[in-house]
Order: C-alpha cells, then structure tokens, then sequence
C-alpha cells in the first residue's frame, strides 16, 4: 500500500516506517520537523535500503495537504504529527488544540478531496484517566485529566463521526501505553529537544553523565514499592503494530479503539534497577515530590489488539533497557553531534 505517514520523522514515526517498508509498503512522510531533524530520514533510508519520500510541512496547511495527496495518491494514512508534552499543553491549550484537532481535521478534510479512506491514529492511554479500574479495557470510561489528554479523545471522536458518515472508511484508533526502547540499529531512537519529560530518556541521560541524577516522583503511592507503575512498551512492537492495524482497517470499515500495550506494568525502580543492569552502572537518584497529574497505576488489557488485529508485544523489559541504552551511549547527544 501507498501509505502517507505524517509525524514521520518522529520517535514513533521513524521506527513504523522501517516496519512498513520491511512489509512491502511504500511510504511518503509529512513533517514540519517542529520535534524533529531530516537526519531520521536520512538514516531511515540507509536502514532500510529503500525510498522515503518526504514533504517539509504543517499538517494544517491545506494546501500543502492538498499537493502532498495528489502526487503521492496515499492509500491509507498514519497520523502521527502532534504536540505530545502533558505540562506544556496546560500553559498553551489554543496550541495543543489547533495541532492535535486542527490538524486532524485538515488532513480528514484533505483525504476526503482525494478519496482516502484509511486513516491509522496515534492516541494514548491517557483518554482513559483516574482509572476506574485496571487494566484498563477500551471500554473503560474516558475522562482525561490533561488537555493533552481532551486533545486526543477529541480527535479520536472526530475521526469515529467521520467513519461513520464515510462510506467505506476505517478509523484505527491506537491508544498507546508508555512507549520506550529504541531500533536494534541503534541508528535511530528518541532524542528529546529539552530536559526529558518521560522516565526513560531521562533516566537514558543520566546514564550518559548528561544529567546528574533522576528525580523520582513520589514513593508514596498505593503500588508495591511506592513508585508509579506504567505498561511500557517497545517502540518496535508499538511499530509493529501499526503494520497490523493497516492490514486490518483495509478489510474493516468503521472507527474502533485499541490499547497497545505489553499487559504488564513496571514501577520506576524496576526501571531504573533494568537500566542498571543493561548499562551496566549506578543511576543516582533523588526521592522527590509526586508530579501534578499523575497517577499511581496504569496497565493495558491488550487482549483485543490480539484478538481483532492478531498483534501482540514480543519485547520485554531488558531489551527495552539494553535497546535504549544501546542508542544512547552510541549518540549521546541524539541526532545532533553539536548539541
Ligand atoms: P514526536 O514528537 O517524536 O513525533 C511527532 C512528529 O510530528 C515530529 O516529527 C514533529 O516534528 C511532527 N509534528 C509536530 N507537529 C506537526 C505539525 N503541525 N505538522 C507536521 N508535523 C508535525 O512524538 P512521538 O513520541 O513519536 O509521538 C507520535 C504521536 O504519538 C503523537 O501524536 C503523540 O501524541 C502520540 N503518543 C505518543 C506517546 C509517547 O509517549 N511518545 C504516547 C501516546 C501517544
Ligand atoms: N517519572 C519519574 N521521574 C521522571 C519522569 C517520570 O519518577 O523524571 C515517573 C512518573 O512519575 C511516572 C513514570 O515515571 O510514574 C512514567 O512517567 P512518564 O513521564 O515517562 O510517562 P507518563 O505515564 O507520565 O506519560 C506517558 C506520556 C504521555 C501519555 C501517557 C500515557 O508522556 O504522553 O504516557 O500514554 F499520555
């Protein structure tokens, strides 16, 4: 299939690409590189042998929509261009809005001036909220308790009116769980602008004597050793996945949700002492207050993603470590050899 992938040249992106090329599809990107350098293209490309054809460009700009679908003529599309940061999108929520719905709504605007009606999106566990209980299932009550979080079930709902109205339409909705880890290669992994927001690349930086030590926040919490608990999950099996949800959404019309998580959840400590192992050294830490917003538990039912998609997660947490380890220590500074 001809697939139009914007967000790209992201972390998740650019690990889905090598996933579809290596399963015969043909892939197109989308990127104005706002979280993002044109090195992951490049790298990509030397990965997988193969072609990336690829447009600098904001997925709200109609017009560059407009081009990009009419000389690549996308079969299916995977929406990955979004503003991610929970904390930033408090203090700018215009911002997150116009990214996450308004560009929703373009590029669906645009896919419908051309005829597509596939379209694969990255959600995130975070519509669920406070849980109501746990694993969550993906019929879990959703009540998001970030504007992130609103951004995401409000696109979410966006595209399930749309299948509905669109006949013929398939809408994958994939709510991811903590995403982490990086490709084999070690070419190509996460590589954050700032100081990490997320527990792994954070911990990945203190590794590399970037950061003097990692803030653990809360130990507090009703979870066995007081630390929060997440369902992290490979970045390759996240890609992976993707490749299963275009296989399935060429076959099933319709919107409908699915978690993508590994159904096993791991609290800081276990994190830090896995990364301990796999680099081999003392990660110094510091015990600090809980963080605003989050919450002590979070954990995947991903039995539908393997029922309906026939997708299940095949790493574990060591190659989660060793993999993230692996591209840190092999780029220390990321893409980026100033910075
Ligand atoms: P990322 O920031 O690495 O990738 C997003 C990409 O989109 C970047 O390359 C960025 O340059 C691009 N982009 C941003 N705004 C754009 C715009 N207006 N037009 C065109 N391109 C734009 O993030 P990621 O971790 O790869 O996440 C990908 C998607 O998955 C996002 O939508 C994110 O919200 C979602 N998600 C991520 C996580 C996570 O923890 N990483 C969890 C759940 C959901
Ligand atoms: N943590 C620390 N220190 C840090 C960073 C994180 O102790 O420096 C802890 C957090 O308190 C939490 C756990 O590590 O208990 C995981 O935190 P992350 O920031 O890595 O991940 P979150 O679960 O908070 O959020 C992530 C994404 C969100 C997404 C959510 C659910 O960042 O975008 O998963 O998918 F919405």
């Amino acid at each position: 299939m001809r697939v139009l992938v914007t967000g790209g040249a992201g972390y998740i992106g650019s690990h889905t690409l090598l996933e579809l090329m290596a399963q015969g599809h043909e892939v197109c990107v989308l990127d104005d590189y706002s979280n993002a350098t044109p090195e992951v293209l490049n790298r990509v490309r030397v990965l997988s042998n193969g072609t990336v054809a690829d447009y600098t460009g904001d997925v709200r700009d109609p017009e560059m929509l407009d081009q990009v679908m009419q000389i690549f003529r996308p079969d299916a599309v995977i929406h990955f261009a979004g503003l991610k940061a929970v904390g930033e999108s408090e203090a700018k929520p215009l911002l997150y809005y116009d990214v996450n719905v308004g560009g929703t709504l373009a590029l669906l605007r645009a896919m419908d001036r051309v005829g597509c009606r596939t379209i694969i999106f990255s959600s995130s566990a975070t519509v669920y909220g406070e849980p109501v209980y746990l694993p969550y299932d993906e019929a879990h009550p959703t009540a998001p308790m970030s504007v992130y979080g609103q951004s995401k079930l409000m696109a979410e709902n966006i595209l399930t009116s749309w299948a509905k109205a669109t006949q013929g339409a398939a809408a994958v909705l994939l709510r991811y769980f903590n995403p982490v880890g990086a490709h084999h290669s070690s070419k190509i992994g996460e590589d954050p602008k700032d100081i990490p927001n997320n527990l792994m690349p954070y911990i990945a930086q203190v590794a590399v004597g970037k950061r003097p030590a990692l803030s653990v926040f809360g130990d507090d919490y009703d979870t066995p050793d007081g630390t929060g608990l997440r369902d992290y999950i490979h970045v390759v099996d996240l890609a992976r996945a993707h490749v299963a949800a275009l296989d399935y959404a060429t076959k099933t019309p319709g919107a409908r949700p699915f978690n993508i998580g590994t159904g096993q959840s791991y609290s800081v400590r276990d994190m830090v002492a896995a990364f301990e192992s796999a680099c081999g050294q003392k990660i110094a830490t510091i015990q600090a207050e809980r963080r605003a917003g989050d919450i002590a538990a979070m954990q995947a039912d991903a039995s539908r993603a393997a029922a309906e998609l026939g997708w299940r997660a095949e790493h574990g947490l060591n190659d989660m470590a060793a993999s993230t380890w692996a591209w840190q220590s092999a780029n220390p500074n990321g893409y980026d050899p100033q910075k």
